[in-house]
């Protein structure tokens, strides 16, 4: 994680009503730091693409104010320009990103913007399409993309731009499994390349996976920013936001009630992590006895692509059990 003290984006008591008088945003505060893979996780009109708006200078706070790399947010036609320049924003939508005829041309259009000479917007184009994997659409027709490669050109003009700043609203929305799979690889790369990147997502396990960061939005505030085991731990305050703990964290709790866990807590992030020390754990070894992890309900799918099957038992005396076999099947206590 980057320098806690170096903040590239900070938003002050953010205050803001739609039209009609929505309250979006009421009293968000929320520090961005530099080079931090920083998630918003919040439900649905909890105020998170409200939010992105503000940081990038679309819409302007009715009190409060943004600050970017700690200057007071200057919305002059000059100082907007200079602002997009720190901080790029990919719209949850992709339609309401891409304009021009073809995905060059669209991919193109800001670094071209940007004065750069041909070669270099061409290479900068070149590059974010193949990261993307859709070289092979850069001379369709914009119009003519499915939703999931309208968000991968999208967020490709936004990666061209280079931006100090990612944020991207709901990244994972609309790709397939090798898209997001993709995207993840993308996300990565520019976070070593030093982009601090911020997203929002109602994908738990994604924000638990891949954030140094995690900020609880709901009612158009951030309930509580922090490491993500940390914030993402707390069952109430979620389930009072409308959403649920990431389930690796749920199963981490118990391996370890179950004395399984040979990590320190929090240290389990993904389904790999969980797979890793289930193995190391023993799970299943005859001769080290009846070892069995006691899976919250709600996980049932996860786990049995793990290649652990339910026991069902009769209800009110136990819990459910699982276990594996030494044959690799699963068996039970
Ligand atoms: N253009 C608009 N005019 C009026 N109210 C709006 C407008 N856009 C959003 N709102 C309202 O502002 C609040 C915050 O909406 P916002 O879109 O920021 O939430 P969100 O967290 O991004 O939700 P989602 O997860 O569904 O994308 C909601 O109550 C919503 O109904
Ligand atoms: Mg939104």
């Amino acid at each position: 994680m980057g320098d806690v003290a170096e903040t590239v984006l900070q938003a002050e008591d953010l205050h803001f009503e739609y039209d009609g008088g929505v309250v979006a945003l009421d009293g968000l505060d929320l520090s961005v730091h530099r080079g931090v893979r920083h998630a918003i996780v919040g439900a649905n009109g909890a105020g998170k693409t409200t939010l992105f708006l503000h940081l990038n200078g679309t819409l302007r706070p009715k009190s409060g104010q943004v600050r970017v790399n700690s200057r007071p947010a200057d919305y002059s036609r000059a100082g907007l320009t200079a602002w997009r320049q720190v901080v790029g924003l990919v719209f949850q939508n992709p339609d309401d990103m891409l304009f021009a005829g073809t995905v060059y041309q669209d991919v193109s259009f800001g670094p071209i913007n940007l004065g750069l000479g041909e070669h270099e917007a061409r290479a900068r184009v070149d590059e974010a399409l193949e990261a993307l994997g859709i070289p092979h659409l850069r001379d369709r027709p914009t119009h003519m993309l499915s939703f999931g490669q309208k968000k991968r050109a999208s967020i490709a003009g936004a990666m061209a731009m280079r931006p100090e700043v990612l944020i991207i609203d709901e990244p994972l929305s609309g790709l397939d499994p090798s898209g997001a799979e993709q995207f993840l690889g993308v996300l990565h790369e520019l976070h070593t390349n030093g982009t601090t990147v911020l997203v929002a997502t109602h994908d738990m396990s994604l924000a638990y996976q891949w954030a140094d960061e995690v900020s609880i939005m709901n009612g158009g505030h951030i309930l509580a920013q922090g490491p993500p085991t940390t914030v993402m731990s707390h069952s109430e305050l979620l389930a009072s936001c409308g959403l649920r703990r990431p389930w690796v964290l749920d199963l981490e709790e118990e391996l370890e009630t179950a004395g399984l866990l040979t990590c320190e807590l929090g240290s389990l992030r993904c389904r790999a992590d969980v797979l890793t020390a289930i193995a190391a754990a023993g799970v299943g070894v005859p001769e080290r006895g009846a070892r069995t992890i006691a899976v919250p309900e709600g996980l049932k799918h996860e786990v049995s692509s793990l290649g652990l099957q339910q026991v069902e038992r009769p209800p009110g005396r136990r819990p459910r059990r699982f276990g594996r076999g030494s044959s690799g099947s699963c068996t039970c206590d």
